[in-house]
């Protein structure tokens, strides 16, 4: 059995104050919770206050990006050893709002899941095709070549912490989910690359979260399906108690 994993992403929202907020309205709603890993990734600057307020509870605390060098001269970038020194344990890699604004590259979604990785840092890799990827039938083909180009020159042993999160990018902040079959589809397509990259063990423990419009509504109908170990929230992960609904499903 695969523990799942609920992840919000607050994407640009909250400052350090509201982060503070947050924690005290969701904590208790989670307390004594063990069912589910829980994360939630903050922007930089709120991470200080998020792990702050999080120690020694059931919430781990994750970044939304990160540099793939040790250091140096980049401005306005954040490395690996920097998230781990303020206590971040996961950081997403390859959001489809970095991949559309930013132009990450699947070259650089590789280094920075390498670099995540190396560091200790458990990545949140998201993969998922646009709407006219889907229209033309092009689904496998973006899935495939996203995971390939992101495991390349990865080991097995390295890639142990590794979680992929299946986000169509039609769905994210649309109200638009995909259907959990659909879902399903894509997942298991994506544990058969993890497969050829890292073998039928490595695939087999892997966790594959959806992410797209997950909602305190939708949340049990994905959550029931067998290849669904989990979900990354943006939206509603910024209210406190529809959060924690997601979180009890
Ligand atoms: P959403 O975002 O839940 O608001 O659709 C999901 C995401 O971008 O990770």
């Amino acid at each position: 059995m695969r523990k799942k994993l609920i992840a919000g992403n607050w994407k640009m929202y909250k400052s350090p104050d509201e982060t503070r907020t947050f924690f005290h309205d969701f904590l208790p709603l989670v307390a004594g919770h063990i069912r589910d890993e829980i994360v939630i990734c903050p922007p930089y600057i709120d991470l200080c206050a998020a792990v702050q307020a999080t120690k020694g509870t059931n919430v781990a605390i994750g970044a939304q990006n990160l540099h793939w060098e040790k250091e140096g001269a980049y401005t306005g970038e954040i490395c690996p050893r920097m998230l781990l020194d303020v206590g971040c344990t996961h950081v997403i890699v390859g959001h489809s709002e970095r991949r559309q604004y930013f132009g990450e590259t699947d070259d650089i979604v590789n280094f920075k899941l390498k670099a995540a990785l190396e560091a200790g840092l458990t990545p949140i890799l998201c993969v998922g095709e646009v709407l006219e990827e889907r229209e033309a039938g092009l689904t496998e083909d973006v899935l495939r070549r996203q995971c390939l180009r992101a495991f390349h020159a990865l080991s097995t042993k390295k890639a142990a912490k590794l979680v992929v999160a299946y986000e169509p990018v039609w769905a994210i902040g649309t109200g638009k989910s995909a259907t959990p079959q659909l879902t399903s589809e894509a997942h298991v397509l994506i544990r058969g690359e993890a497969a050829k990259a890292f073998g039928q063990q490595f695939a087999d423990k892997l966790r594959i979260l959806y992410g797209g419009s997950v909602k305190p509504e939708n949340a049990k109908a994905l959550m029931a399906e067998e290849e669904i170990d989990g979900a990354l929230v943006g939206g509603a992960s910024l209210n406190p108690k529809s959060f924690a609904a997601i979180v009890k499903y």
